[in-house]
């Protein structure tokens, strides 16, 4: 994979341990200049420093809270022309439906889908007045199965989902390619915190029977994102460890 000259926007990327910064670590490890994003600049600037330790491309942070929709349209701004978007971040309100915080349900459909709404409809027609561009969605296996006590958070993904085969229709004739990359449970930092190493068991859900380590879904991601998937569009792509197919 060669990334050289071009940009990547990827949200979620400020905080080390996360699907985001793995991600942005492969694609400035092949060439990109990258655009961290999240919500606390100190923590951001961990991931810069990390991700610029052996890219050949170059890192950057900008500070945005997804939830609120000014500051994702100034993170567009912010970003100026961008090759490829990741919208990777995300969050999980975990809960039993009858007991589903309202502001909580929220939360997790603004940064969930409003705010790669706002970005795609700022940044695709700027790829696309540039020759093209590619986008990738970070949903999950949750979008698809139904997994108490994730109604919300499976809700926002399958709308994702959803909204990346729009998007692969809408943006097809301008060049600009829109993908959705599905993990299953995945080691990353905050999650084996709070749930352990195999994500509360979840691991042994899967026919490989572990859960992931980050960088595994985020080479995924990335080849989504490049060129050598050229005729790819609109897909969802599982990155799950065989979870849906058994
Ligand atoms: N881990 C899993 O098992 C798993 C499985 C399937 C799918 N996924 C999906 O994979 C993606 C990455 O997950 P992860 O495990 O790496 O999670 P994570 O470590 O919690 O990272 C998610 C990132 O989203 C960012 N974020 C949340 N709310 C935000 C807001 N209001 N404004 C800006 N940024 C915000 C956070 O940024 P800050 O750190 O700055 O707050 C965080 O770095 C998510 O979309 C998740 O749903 C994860």
């Amino acid at each position: 994979m060669d990334f050289h000259g071009k940009t990547a926007l990827i949200t979620g990327s400020g905080a080390i341990g996360g699907l985001g910064h793995a991600t942005a670590k492969v694609l400035a490890a092949a060439g990109a200049n990258v655009i961290i994003t999240g919500t606390d600049p100190g923590r951001g600037a961990q991931v810069v420093d990390d991700v610029r330790t052996g890219a050949t491309g170059t890192a950057r942070f900008i500070g945005a809270d997804l939830a609120d929709p000014r500051a994702v349209r100034r993170l567009a701004e912010e970003a100026g022309a961008v090759d490829i978007l990741v919208n990777n971040a995300g969050v999980v309100p975990f809960s039993a439906t009858a007991d589903q915080d309202l502001a909580a349900y929220d939360a997790a459909f603004a940064v969930n889908v409003r705010a790669p709404f706002i970005l795609v409809a700022q940044l695709a027609p700027k790829m696309a007045a540039g020759g093209g561009g590619s986008i990738v969605n970070v949903t999950s296996t949750a979008a698809g199965l139904g997994m108490p006590p994730m109604a919300v958070y499976g809700a926002t993904k399958a709308a994702l989902e959803s909204l990346t085969r729009a998007w692969a229709a809408e943006f097809a004739a301008s060049g600009v390619r829109v993908n959705a990359v599905a993990p299953g449970p995945m080691a990353t930092s905050k999650v084996v915190a709070v749930m352990g190493p195999d994500v509360g068991g979840m691991g042994l859900t899967t026919a490989l029977k572990r859960a992931a380590d980050p960088a595994e879904v985020a080479r995924v991601i990335a080849f989504v994102a490049g060129d050598q998937a050229s005729y790819v569009t609109g897909a969802v792509v599982p990155a799950d460890g065989g979870r849906t197919a058994i």
